[in-house]
């Protein structure tokens, strides 16, 4: 029979525990997920400005972004035997991101994707914006929120990017005050923006990484599983502007709501809007219909187990596959970005909605703020 010491007694077992127990909780939360930031020097412009890049970094995830065009440069995420790898396409020094690349990781404004005719009318002015994308604007412009410098701050695990664009910049009317609050609260890169203006003006901010959940550079991005929670996406015409339709997803390709392999459908060129987009390269209409944050989309990449869900407060999500990728580019270890290496989610307003009266608006007057949230959440199975 077992005898306990004298010094036993149930009461302070009990204690002991409860002691235990309560200094276990305060020392995992305090373990759990924090987010180290620091800085370090990412190179010169040509006209000599210092960028500098920044590392987030927890238990989970690391992500490194940088001051010019607020790009995120890699984001590792571990696969589900705990390897982590990084997700995103990009450049290993800043000459990269200075030349010529498609919006590698980059904040996109002041409208991201396409306006037609590079046009819009406000209150009775008419403005013209950069025709970058053949007759229409693409992505805020000749010089968009990609391509400026933005000034940093560290709000306890936020990193804080903030951009005044001028009035008349790329033909946008208003000082617009921009803030992106990026953070990685345990699984998610989390993003928030918000904007004031002084004059009426539009608003569409998005950030532009190229996901491939295998790993940048490890192939296409064929294979990758996505489900879509869109009933309903926005046909184009040839420029990819939207003709204005809600067109159901039912019976076409575009039909992300239940899962289904990039690759399964893609090449079905006689499907018009497949052709007219060389691939995906759509927005999609969320049946949230934007305002909470909620599910979007969910991507599982089978080879790493990796899962990757989208949510955001937007009501549209432009699902791009990377077909402009052409294997021009060597990125991040020396690797080379053929087509489809890689998909993009987005988030956004539709395209065009400043021409398109019966689209969610797009217009910022002075006094209101513009916000929006945007949560890549990764996990692995
Ligand atoms: C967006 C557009 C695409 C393409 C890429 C950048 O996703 O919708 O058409 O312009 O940006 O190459």
């Amino acid at each position: 029979m077992i005898r306990f010491g004298r010094t036993f007694n149930m009461r302070s077992f009990r204690n002991t525990f409860r002691l235990t127990l309560a200094l276990g909780f305060v020392l995992g939360m305090s373990l759990e997920a924090k987010t180290m930031i620091s800085k370090k020097p990412f190179g010169k412009t040509a006209d000599g400005a210092a960028i500098d890049i920044y590392t987030l970094k927890n238990d989970r995830l690391e992500a490194t972004i940088i001051t010019y065009g607020g790009r995120v440069t890699t984001l590792k995420a571990p696969d589900r035997a705990g390897k982590p790898a990084d997700v995103v396409l990009g450049f290993d020094s800043l000459d990269g991101y200075l030349g010529d690349n498609p919006y590698f990781g980059a904040l996109i404004g002041r409208y991201g994707n396409r306006i037609g005719h590079a046009k819009f009318t406000l209150e009775g002015h008419t403005y013209s914006v950069p025709a970058n994308d053949g007759g229409n604007s693409l992505h805020g412009g000749l010089k968009g929120f990609d391509r400026r410098i933005w000034s940093a701050t560290v709000d306890g695990e936020t990193l804080v990017l903030t951009y005044l664009s001028k009035d008349g910049e790329e033909g946008y009317p208003g000082n617009l005050t921009t803030t992106v609050r990026y953070s990685l609260p345990g699984n998610e890169l989390r993003i928030e923006y918000s904007a004031t203006a002084d004059k009426p003006t539009v608003a569409n901010l998005t950030n532009h990484s190229y996901f491939n959940l295998a790993g940048q550079g490890e192939g296409d991005v064929l294979k990758h599983e996505v489900t879509l929670l869109a009933d309903r996406f926005t046909p184009v015409d040839k420029g990819l502007i939207p003709t204005g339709e809600l067109k159901p997803v039912a019976g076409t390709p575009f039909d992300f709501r239940g899962a289904h392999a990039i690759g399964e459908r893609i090449n079905q060129v006689n499907e018009e809007q497949i052709k007219l987009g060389k691939g995906y390269d759509h927005n999609w209409v969320l049946n949230s219909g934007g305002g909470a944050l909620k599910l979007a989309a969910t991507v599982h990449e089978p080879s790493s187990g990796r899962v990757m869900e989208v949510l955001t407060t937007e009501p549209g999500l432009q699902f791009y596959t990377g077909n402009f990728l052409d294997g021009k580019i060597t990125g991040k270890g020396g690797k080379v970005y053929k087509q489809r290496y890689a998909f993009c989610m987005e988030t956004q307003h539709f395209p065009d909605s400043p021409n398109k009266p019966a689209f969610p608006a797009t217009e910022l007057k002075p006094g209101r703020k513009y916000q929006s949230t945007t949560v890549y959440r990764f996990s692995a199975k």
